[in-house]
């Protein structure tokens, strides 16, 4: 028998289920935002991902699904949104244009992790990006409409937030933060190879041990200079005027390189140790730095598999039909009208005649709201009745309504 690869899951039954109600949802609330639908493709250049999530984070260290292909290219599967769709704003030239864009995207995802309960190999996310606005009110804006589709699901969260600086108060922030790492002894492997690549993501080392050499590390913002100081303010303030309730995290760093001011989490209790359903923030040297032109850009994405055990589906039955033929004869009228009904409606049939009791049961299973039989006596007077399956009324229809 083969199996799904390790990590790897077929999207199917109840999580199905859950799953395209999630997007449907989400993607509407997305509109309303004035967000467009945008779909890159899985495989992209290796380059795109090492230049924008950054040779320093694990994602490009050690979690990318990279390959030679046929052609000889370096090509990687995707391990999140946000590169590919800067790449295609490049590509479509709306850098040039200027103003601003506004997209969202849903789809797999891969990353070479150790799975375990909400760590996938393959994984779904739902993601919005926005370029050319670099003003806060739009980091706002964002978290209010993931707060929004939280809301809509009914799923509790914390959110988390800090902010990472910009190229000017970041530099020196870091100069400090080595200086104190080269003065404390008993760092992890980690940690020590951080402190070159990219020392900021030595604040979000899970060792215990670490975490306790890092308590009198300097604190990023309490460095930072008044712009971005004056931006988190009033990001703050905004969301304490939306009633918005938030707990600052001065460790938050975030897992790719890309980052610069506005850095934000969602997590829920309750659903394991893999607790961040959500994650964000502004990137505003990314179009650049993949030879756009400089614009600003800010987004989330939500892990879909983390979500799913939070969703409860409505308890409405579907307004589907069942509709079954009684005989051999009748099979073809059917066939008609469920073609002609499934132009407005959910309609589930089976090709072939039954008693009314085996009907019933098909019926039963796929859930459908009512059921109507055709047999010979309904063709003979051009009546057939129709049962709600859940008041169990009934009613005479004729044939030709
Ligand atoms: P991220 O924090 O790497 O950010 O991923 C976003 C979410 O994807 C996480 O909060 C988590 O729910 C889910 N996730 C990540 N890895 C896995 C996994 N192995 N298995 C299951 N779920 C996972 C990004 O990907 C950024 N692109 C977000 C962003 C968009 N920032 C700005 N715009």
């Amino acid at each position: 028998m083969v199996n799904p690869l390790r990590g790897m899951k077929d999207t199917v039954g109840e999580f199905s289920e859950k799953y395209t109600y999630f997007i449907e949802n989400c993607s509407r609330i997305a509109k309303n935002y004035g967000f467009n639908f945008i779909e890159t493709p899985i495989l992209e250049e290796t380059a795109l991902f090492k230049r924008s999530v950054g040779e320093s984070s694990d994602i490009v260290g050690k979690e990318m699904y990279q390959f030679i292909d046929k052609g000889k290219n370096d090509v990687c599967m995707r391990p999140e949104g946000t590169a590919g769709v800067v790449r295609a704003f490049i590509t479509q030239k709306y850098d040039r244009a200027g103003g601003i864009k506004r997209f969202f995207y849903h789809g797999p995802m891969f990353r070479y992790e150790r799975p375990q309960k909400g760590r996938l190999r393959q994984f779904h996310q739902f993601g919005v990006e926005t370029f050319g606005q670099p003003s806060v009110k739009e980091d706002a804006m964002i978290i209010l409409m993931l707060k929004e589709m939280f809301d809509f699901f009914n799923i509790g969260y914390r959110l988390q937030l800090n902010s990472l600086g910009c190229p000017e108060c970041m530099p020196p922030y870091r100069k400090n933060l080595v200086k104190f790492l080269d003065e404390t002894e008993g760092l992890c492997e980690d940690c020590l190879r951080r402190k070159v690549t990219n020392p900021i993501r030595v604040l979000d080392c899970k060792n215990e041990h670490c975490h306790v050499l890092l308590e009198n590390a300097p604190i990023l913002l309490e460095n930072l200079c008044s712009t971005c100081k004056d931006d988190f303010n009033e990001l703050k303030s905004i969301l304490d005027d939306f009633g918005v309730e938030y707990e600052i995290d001065t460790k938050l760093v975030r897992g790719l390189d890309y980052y610069n001011k506005t850095a934000f989490e969602f997590v829920s209790d309750g659903i394991g140790a893999q607790n961040a359903i959500a994650g964000g923030g502004r990137y505003d040297r990314l179009v650049e730095f993949l030879d756009g032109r400089p614009t600003a850009g800010v987004g989330f994405a939500m892990g879909i598999e983390r979500l799913m055990d939070l969703v409860k589906m409505p308890e409405t039955k579907k307004e589907s039909y069942y509709i079954g033929a009684l005989s051999e004869d009748s099979l073809l009228k059917v066939m008609k009208l469920v073609v002609q009904m499934r132009k407005s409606n959910v309609i589930h049939t089976q090709y072939i005649s039954k008693s009314v009791k085996a009907h019933m049961k098909a019926a039963d299973k796929v859930n459908a709201k009512y059921f109507i039989c055709i047999g010979d006596d309904e063709l003979k007077n051009k009546t057939y009745v129709i049962k709600n399956l859940e008041t169990k009324e009934e009613k005479s229809v004729e044939l030709r309504d």
